[in-house]
């Protein structure tokens, strides 16, 4: 851990015009720079570097960031690393804060255990090379399955010598700790006490973490017998997680995806080495088990595409198929490659040249409409129209599970015409589908609360239920969507604006009373705190309460406290929290008539009518919503016959229908 001071330190010193020059050319533009924005392919400049802000932004992909978010995301490495690249280009001595000691501990253990595994790559790797130990029979499995002597050292492989105790012995003998060597799996323990080999007779692939260390190896006999099986993998341990923390060959392949924006998803370790050597570099594998929503968020961090290219046997397909729906729920691009029959894409890659590849996929890549139907239609048969119907909504519901709205429609529009159907009746099965998800989602919440609401005292019950609809059914409802909207207004106010006063003209009252002169944070603060409002976008809720945490300095002149407000969220640890609040520095207006208006009024001048609008359509939102959840109430309550509930309920929803039209009636005023 970098101390604060220090890291501070770093971000005065770093300027994120001179960091940015070295990765790419940057042309003067006024106060600002501009180049080639790095993170999509880019023919005209489309990045901005602003020098006062210190911040970048591409117009044309939306990224953005600070100089330490550029280093991250260009160069693929650690906060803390992108931290000490900076501070070595200008010279400042890093001094590490203190860990707590189970910080240490955790990290010293990891650490320990990769030694171990590192250790063992190495002596796997020798043994490979070591002609007078082994008859050099892994190295010309290897060389026979077409693996290049440059390919085999690029991945580490290795071989794990016959004789169940070749390892052990070794690693006894330099000192490796009895416990570690049980925990990353490299030894097993007997009753009797002894250890011996986990792997022997065995081709070793090691599995490298996303920084490059060795974390476990997967063996591979070297017969077809069918007797053993065919591949060991190490256990899971600290450092090893395989349905989170890996997939095989994306230490290797993590550049060549971000540079051109595609992940390639294949099945085994060869498929992966045998595509590399071949110079198609973005590829990884789950190797073997199902995709997992941790896999989909490792490849996230650096594209938004997948391809699939399983083996087109049915075992490949299953896996495609399976992959397709979560890879799509995270809002991400799926396509979907079969090969020729018989092949995997090991041995594909193996009897064809790059050039050839590249015009493969390019010509077979299918949408996963495209894909689903091909794969579905196979055993239906012209006029059964039954099963015909089944196709269909089973691609159907693959598209509802799609995040975002414009592309559901494209791909609505797309089986309405292959299957000459009614675009319209499409429409509203999604949305049924996608109603019944976030009621099953919603219900399921109900349940549990259900259950702690029996034992406790009906005040409670009531705060919890008004905190529940705020934060808990996140499900993305056109209502939450408004509230996010509302709630990010007022951050982005609090950010640029919260350290201004709000001079009041004299004919602006809120609400009926004369209020003092206030700033603009503390305006905002004490309208939420009377209604007892809390953000329910947790990032918002950070952003905020940590304002009120932040001491901006004493300084009269609001535009300094505001500086370096600014520059705390700027440089803040957490990268969503930087992405946000660049972004909010960094939006333009949109050209209206009222970006017109606003661009002959000084942003400060409009604070005293902007904040209190945005105050309010807040607090008419949040009433919104309970009213919203309330009429469910009332409705379950009339299921159940519980006549007094349903009343009280119906005397809340008066109130909060009172209390909407005086917000409304206010809003108005703005
Ligand atoms: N796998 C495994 N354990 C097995 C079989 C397979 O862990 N008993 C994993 C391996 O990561 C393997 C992947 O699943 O790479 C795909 O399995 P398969 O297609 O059977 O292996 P290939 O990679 O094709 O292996 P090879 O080409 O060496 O036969
Ligand atoms: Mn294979």
């Amino acid at each position: 851990m970098i101390d604060r001071l220090t890291k501070d330190r770093i971000m005065d010193a770093a300027r994120i015009e001179e960091v940015i020059g070295e990765f790419v050319t940057l042309k003067r533009s006024g106060a600002n720079y501009i180049g080639l924005c790095p993170f999509h392919p880019d023919n005209h400049p489309s990045m901005s570097v602003s020098t006062t802000r210190q911040i970048f932004k591409c117009f044309s992909c939306g990224h953005s960031g600070n100089v330490v978010s550029f280093l991250m995301d260009h160069e693929h490495i650690s906060y803390p690393e992108a931290l000490k690249y900076l501070a070595r280009k200008y010279g400042i001595e890093v001094t590490e804060k203190e860990e707590t000691p189970e910080e240490t501990a955790q990290r010293m253990r990891s650490d320990s255990l990769m030694i171990v595994t590192e250790a063992a790559q190495k002596f796997f790797q020798d043994v490979l090379w070591d002609a007078s130990q082994s008859n050099l029979i892994g190295l010309s499995y290897f060389r026979q399955r077409g693996f290049t002597d440059e390919t085999i050292r690029r991945f580490g492989l290795g071989y794990a010598p016959e004789g169940y105790d070749k390892f052990t012995r070794y690693a006894q003998e330099h000192g490796y700790s009895e416990e570690y060597l049980v925990e990353t799996g490299l030894c097993v323990k007997h009753d009797d006490g002894r250890l011996s080999d986990r792997f022997y007779g065995r081709v070793m692939f090691p599995i490298y973490s996303l920084s490059g260390r060795v974390i476990a190896f997967g063996g591979r006999i070297m017969s077809s017998e069918k007797k053993l099986a065919k591949y060991i993998n190490s256990p899971e341990s600290l450092i090893y997680s395989k349905s989170r923390s890996t997939l095989y060959g994306l230490f290797q392949a993590k550049n060549a995806i971000a540079r051109q924006e595609k992940c390639i998803m294949v099945e085994g370790y060869a498929d992966v080495i045998s595509m590399h050597q071949r110079g198609i570099e973005n590829v990884v594998a789950s190797s073997g088990t199902a995709l997992t929503e941790g896999h989909i968020n490792l490849v996230k961090r650096f594209t938004n595409r997948i391809t699939f290219i399983y083996d087109s046997d049915p075992a490949g397909i299953k896996a495609s198929l399976r992959g397709i729906d979560m890879v799509l729920e995270a809002g991400m691009e799926v396509k979907v490659v079969q090969l020729p029959d018989g092949d995997d894409p090991d041995s594909f890659a193996q009897a064809h040249e790059k050039a050839e590849i590249e015009e493969y996929i390019a010509s077979h890549e299918q949408d996963f409409v495209s894909f689903k139907i091909a794969i579905l239609s196979q055993d239906i048969a012209p006029n059964d129209i039954y099963a015909r119907t089944q196709m269909i909504n089973e691609i159907v519901q693959t598209v509802s599970v799609i995040p975002d709205e414009i592309t559901r429609n494209v791909y609505i529009e797309k089986i309405a015409g292959m299957f000459d159907l009614q675009q319209d009746s499409l429409f509203s099965r999604i949305s049924r589908l996608r109603k019944q998800r976030r009621e099953q989602k919603l219900s399921r919440q109900n349940l549990s609360e259900n259950e702690a609401r029996n034992q406790q005292p009906p005040q409670v019950i009531q705060e919890q239920e008004q905190a529940a609809e705020l934060s808990a059914p996140r499900a993305k409802t056109t209502e939450n969507t408004f509230l996010d909207v509302c709630e990010r207004e007022l951050v982005e106010m609090l950010i640029k604006w919260g350290e201004y006063t709000l001079h009041w003209e004299s004919n602006m009252l809120y609400g009926a009373e004369q209020i003092p002169e206030v700033s603009v944070s503390e305006f905002i603060r004490s309208s939420l705190e009377n209604d007892e409002l809390e953000f329910s976008n947790p990032l918002y809720k950070k952003i905020y309460d940590e304002y009120f945490r932040l001491d901006p300095g004493s300084d009269p002149d609001c535009e300094v406290r505001q500086g370096s407000i600014i520059k705390y969220y700027t440089f803040h640890d957490d990268p969503a929290v930087v992405q946000l609040v660049t972004e909010l520095l960094s939006e333009s207006h949109p050209l209206t008539i009222k970006a017109f208006n606003d661009s002959v009024t000084r942003e400060e001048d409009r604070l005293s009518r902007d904040v209190p609008r945005a105050v309010l359509q807040y607090q008419s939102r949040v009433v919104r919503l309970r009213q919203t959840a309330i009429q469910k109430e009332i409705a379950a309550a009339e299921k159940d016959g519980d006549q007094a509930r349903r009343n009280d309920l119906v005397r809340t929803l008066i109130q909060l229908n009172q209390i909407r039209s005086q917000l409304d009636k206010e809003l108005k005023k703005y």
